[in-house]
């Protein structure tokens, strides 16, 4: 594989749709409690060990990062990049005040960071679905591993199971956030193509896991999907796929509440799809 330091990407309509506000910035928290032990089983499968070196690629709040310098102890060393700045401030004060000393934060877009060829393992998660050309991503990232380390991804699909027995409500909503999904993020389809885009960057096949979060009426998801949709109301409302008054977002969480305990039905998450490839 060619290691050049020349990242093929840098396309000005990559900005992160969801932006970094205080409900955003809780919504990610909430979002990696929920994910962590998926994320921590795709690190493990990767091979993730103490002392290792650590690039975590749109980094956001810090969560990923701060997962991986557990794993990898104080002999172990972790940046995380991210392009936007304002959130990095949030993430090296919680990485302070968790007591990670291990990771170095940097506002850096993959397309600018320099540091080639150096990490045992680079991974990203949310990161390709926000991407309008997932395998030069994906080529790009490859560039940061050395040889022998491993690229790993954590990314959502939008395409869901349908269970027997749901929370209409829940189903309605998350579809009202799919379809926005699907319209505003440059690469909605991040997970159903993520091997495609390793065999397309000229890279080996990755290894594949996928879990979906579920759970009944006292599941983080009853959160995490109004947090989730009132990020993203602006392009509800602007694509009319649903009006405020039908959301209905500040009472939305309590309304699915009150059916999930009617219903005894289950509240599932889009599937969340790993890959990781040794290179
Ligand atoms: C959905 S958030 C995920 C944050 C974090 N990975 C997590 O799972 O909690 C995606 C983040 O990737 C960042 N991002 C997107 N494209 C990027 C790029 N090309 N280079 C660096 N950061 C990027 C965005 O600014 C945003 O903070």
């Amino acid at each position: 594989m060619s290691r050049s330091p020349a990242h093929e990407i840098a396309d000005p309509r990559d900005e992160y749709v969801l932006g970094h506000s205080e409900n955003e910035v809780r919504r990610l928290t909430l979002q990696a409690d929920m994910l962590r032990s998926i994320t921590e089983r795709l690190m493990r499968n990767a091979g993730i060990r103490e002392g290792m070196k650590v690039l975590d690629l749109g980094c956001g709040a810090g969560d990923v990062s701060m997962l991986a310098a557990e794993l990898v102890g104080p002999s172990g060393r972790v940046v995380g990049i991210d392009r936007v700045s304002d959130v990095l401030g949030l993430a090296v004060e919680r990485s302070k005040r968790a007591g990670y000393d291990n990771i170095v934060f940097q506002e850096a877009s993959l397309a600018t960071f320099t540091e080639i060829g150096t990490f045992d393992l680079v991974i990203g998660r949310y990161v390709l679905i926000h991407q309008s050309d997932g395998t030069s991503f994906v080529r790009a990232a490859a560039k940061c591993v050395r040889p022998g380390g491993v690229l790993a991804f954590h990314e959502l699909c939008l395409w869901k199971p349908t269970y027997p027995f749901p929370v209409p409500l829940y189903d309605k909503a998350l579809g009202w956030l799919t379809k926005a999904v699907q319209s505003a993020f440059l690469g909605p389809e991040a997970a159903d193509r993520l091997a495609m885009h390793f065999l397309d960057a000229d890279l080996p096949r990755p290894a594949m896991f996928s879990e979906m979060v579920v759970g009944c009426v006292e599941s983080p998801l009853l959160l995490w999907l109004p947090d989730t949709l009132r990020s993203m109301m602006p392009v509800v409302t602007r694509l009319n796929i649903a009006t405020e008054e039908e959301v209905g977002i500040d009472t939305l969480s309590d309304r699915i509440r009150e059916a999930a305990l009617e219903t005894k039905g289950l509240l599932t998450s889009p599937l969340q799809v790993c890959g990781w490839a040794r290179l």
